[in-house]
């Protein structure tokens, strides 16, 4: 299997139009792309359905879901009929609400993997101090991680960063999650500093090597001045 195959691409900050341009001139060797909040409040279902239908592309669709168990599990039950294979909610929503999404996914919708978000990657060390009192995150991650496994959620979204500590609480509980990785740039992005707004980046190849089973990649993709020579080297990468 090829690293492209594994990579999502994210369509953001884009209209109906430029989606659709886009969409045209990606290969098909990227057969994923994600689905943000900005999209789905805008194009909502028709937009989903149609790329589905038009493209033939998996569909992650990143809601961050984050309310009370009854109205996270009714909000789900509202996305059953769609053609989506990963979605996501927040893993502090708590153990009842992330079970309550389980029922739900396990009742209506077994083709879709739910994914827990675990703190957003633009939080930094003040930010967590401030919000909840947070020293140490690594303590702080590793529990919210143990909660994806004690609720069966199917998988997570972590920093590839994150992916040693995850492996120590894998190994600790002889259980594997599906591990979705934001946060990425090319090699020579990072060599020349061209990594946006992400704090803490890794090239597409030492993430799959960490363990990361998808990569979520926006702007190297979506802004790439060469696309097609952009998707050969995720296409190089073997995993
Ligand atoms: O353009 P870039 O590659 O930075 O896009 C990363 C994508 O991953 C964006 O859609 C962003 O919302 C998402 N994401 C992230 N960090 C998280 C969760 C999701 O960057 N912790």
């Amino acid at each position: 299997m090829s690293g492209a195959q594994k990579t999502i691409v994210a369509l953001d900050n884009m209209g109906k139009t430029q989606t659709y341009e886009f969409l045209e001139s990606l290969p098909a060797e990227i057969p994923w792309i994600k689905i943000g909040l900005e999209q789905y409040l805008a194009h909502g279902k028709p937009l989903i359905r149609d790329i589905y239908e038009k493209y033939d592309k998996r569909i992650f669709l990143d809601l961050k879901l984050h309310d009370i168990p009854n109205t996270v599990a009714k909000a789900l039950g509202s996305l059953s009929n769609l053609p989506v294979e990963l979605i996501t909610l927040h893993l502090s929503g708590g153990e009842q609400m992330l079970k309550a999404a389980q029922v739900v996914r396990n009742e209506k919708m077994d083709h879709a993997q739910l994914l827990g978000v675990s703190y957003l990657t633009s939080l930094d060390h003040h930010d967590l101090q401030q919000m909840w009192a947070i020293q140490d995150t690594k303590a702080a991650f590793t529990r919210l991680f143990n909660l994806a496994l004690k609720t069966g959620t199917q998988g997570v979204v972590c920093s590839a960063h994150e992916l040693e500590t995850v492996k120590e609480c894998e190994w600790k509980s002889g259980k594997s999650l599906i591990k979705v990785c934001p946060g990425i740039r090319f090699k020579d992005e990072i060599k020349e500093g061209n990594t946006t707004d992400q704090k803490r980046v890794l090239d597409p190849e030492s993430a799959f090597q960490l363990g990361a089973n998808y990569l979520v990649m926006g702007r190297s993709l979506t802004q790439a001045r060469d696309l097609s020579t952009r998707v050969t080297e995720l296409q190089k990468i073997e995993i």
